[in-house]
């Protein structure tokens, strides 16, 4: 199946804002959380299903800039380790449940450096690595 893409720029931010400045991004921009840990964007994405999500970042840096995933009743933490540039962007993915109907999904920085550089979540239905159930 076709995975269904959510552009950053379209989510709910909370400490971020959009910006374009790093070429390679999909739709209008990325989002660039502030360099603050709870720094935060979400998603409402329908459900019910056992789905992958795939998170499309950019890391200039050679640290990595954790993200604590909620998705639905559901919650994990993702590594966005460097990705040697700010204009080379790579997809970590996680697999979830989804609960019927609206589940918000919700990627926040968990360091003070922030999040990464965020361009795109996408829903699948193929199977990504283990997920932790809360
Ligand atoms: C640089 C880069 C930004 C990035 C920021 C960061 O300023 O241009 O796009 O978000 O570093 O470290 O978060």
């Amino acid at each position: 199946a076709a995975a269904t893409r959510y552009e950053a720029e379209n989510g709910t931010i909370s400490q971020g804002v959009v910006e374009s400045n790093h070429a390679g991004f999909t739709g209008t921009g990325f989002v660039n959380f502030d360099n603050v840990a709870g720094s935060s964007v979400e998603w409402t994405v329908n459900g019910p299903g056992t789905v992958t999500l795939a998170f499309r970042y950019a890391n200039g840096t050679s640290a990595d800039r954790p993200m604590s995933i909620t998705a639905g009743a559901t919650a994990t933490t993702l590594s966005f380790p460097g990705t040697g540039s700010w204009t080379t962007w790579r997809t970590v993915t996680v697999r979830a449940e989804l609960a019927a109907g609206t589940n918000a999904v919700r990627a926040a920085a968990t360091t003070a450096d922030g999040g990464p550089n965020l361009d795109s979540l996408s829903v699948d239905s193929a199977a990504g690595t283990d997920w932790s159930r809360a």
